[in-house]
């Protein structure tokens, strides 16, 4: 017998159908067998997972899923045009399946390992080789979504090395652990449907949380002259998502010594109701303290104006 919640799970399967998320590469569907899922009592990730049987189904271990963006204000490689997309849009870092309490694993499967410089180089007891094999911008375009690197290209920017390997290096160190995006859970797995998948969750995920509207919506704007307090931006987030997330912060000490005073990146927390592709994010407070100083002055930098994508 089909139950009520089974039909919730068959209308998200058939919504991915009509969203288009078709590709053009013959033949190769980019998600996930969720049908395998129908049967499967949805639950939230590390809240009541007595029912997890089938890992394709939630992410297990591994159920805090944190979107992380980081705040730039150059990249490195301004003369090969990799630039940041405007002034205020915060760029994607990527999705991790962190263990319940924050802590996680990396580098969970050696057969799609496709980052060229591991970091680190040794996981769980194991060497992590380097990848020396075509970069994955080309698995993107073997299955025909150009419109996929276009925006990644855009909004999933690297400092100090090229976008493609940053996306590897996500790929090979985070989503492997996933077991959401295990090549079990594609069937019939298509080599690096798996990859493509994986990058379409981090940017429908990343859309969710749009950090820098957020922040300008409680006045919070990048500024070279003004300071904020990590309280505001903390409580800035929190009126948008009900959660309070992660900061960042490099740069110098504060004065009290509590912390670092630029911010530079963002970790929102979630729960999640069946796979991480679903997107049924429940927001949760972070788990990790800031490195950024909670009496301090807090520096949000504006951008180089030359790294910065004219319109
Ligand atoms: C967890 O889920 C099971 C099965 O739905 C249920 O019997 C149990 O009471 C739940 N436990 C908690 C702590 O919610
Ligand atoms: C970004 O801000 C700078 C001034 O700091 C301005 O010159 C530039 O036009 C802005 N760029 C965009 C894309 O808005
Ligand atoms: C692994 O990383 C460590 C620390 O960064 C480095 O010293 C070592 O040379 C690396 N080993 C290899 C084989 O790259
Ligand atoms: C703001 O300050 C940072 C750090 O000094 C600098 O890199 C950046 O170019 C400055 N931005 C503007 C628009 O002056």
């Amino acid at each position: 017998m089909i139950s009520a919640t089974s039909f919730v799970g068959l209308a998200a399967v058939l919504a991915q159908f009509v969203a288009g998320t078709i590709p053009s590469f013959p033949g190769a569907p980019t998600f996930p067998d969720d049908l395998q899922c129908l049967f499967e009592k949805p639950v939230l990730s590390c809240e009541n997972t007595t029912t997890i049987k089938d890992t394709c189904c939630s992410p297990t271990p591994g159920g805090l899923v944190l979107q992380t963006q980081f705040w730039d204000t150059y990249t490195g490689l301004e003369d090969q045009g990799q630039l940041l997309p405007d002034n205020s849009t915060w760029g994607i870092h990527g999705l991790w399946p962190d263990f319940c309490d924050g802590s996680f694993t990396q580098y969970c499967d050696i057969s799609r390992q496709y980052d060229p410089h591991p970091s680190p180089n040794v996981s769980n007891g194991i060497n992590i080789p380097s990848y020396t094999g075509p970069t994955v911008d080309t698995f993107i375009k073997a299955f025909g979504r150009y419109d996929l690197l276009e925006y990644m290209n855009t909004f999933w920017i690297n400092q100090g090395d090229t976008n493609a390997h940053f996306w590897a290096h996500e790929f090979s160190k985070h989503a492997t652990c996933f077991s959401t995006f295990d090549t079990k859970c594609y069937e019939p797995y298509i080599e690096h449907e798996d990859v493509i998948n994986f990058f379409d969750t981090v940017i429908a995920a990343y859309k969710t949380f749009p950090t820098g509207k957020f922040l300008a919506s409680a006045g919070i704007v990048p500024s070279n002259s003004t300071t904020y307090s990590l309280a505001a931006m903390q409580n800035a987030v929190k009126a948008h998502t009900g959660a309070i997330p992660y900061f960042g912060c490099t740069g110098p000490e504060a004065p009290n010594k509590d912390g670092r005073t630029i911010v530079d990146e963002v970790w929102h927390f979630n729960h999640v109701i069946g796979s991480p592709q679903q997107l049924n994010f429940k927001h949760i407070d972070s788990v990790t303290t800031s490195s950024c100083s909670p009496t301090g002055p807090i520096r949000y930098l504006e951008r180089t104006p030359s790294s910065v994508r004219r319109k």
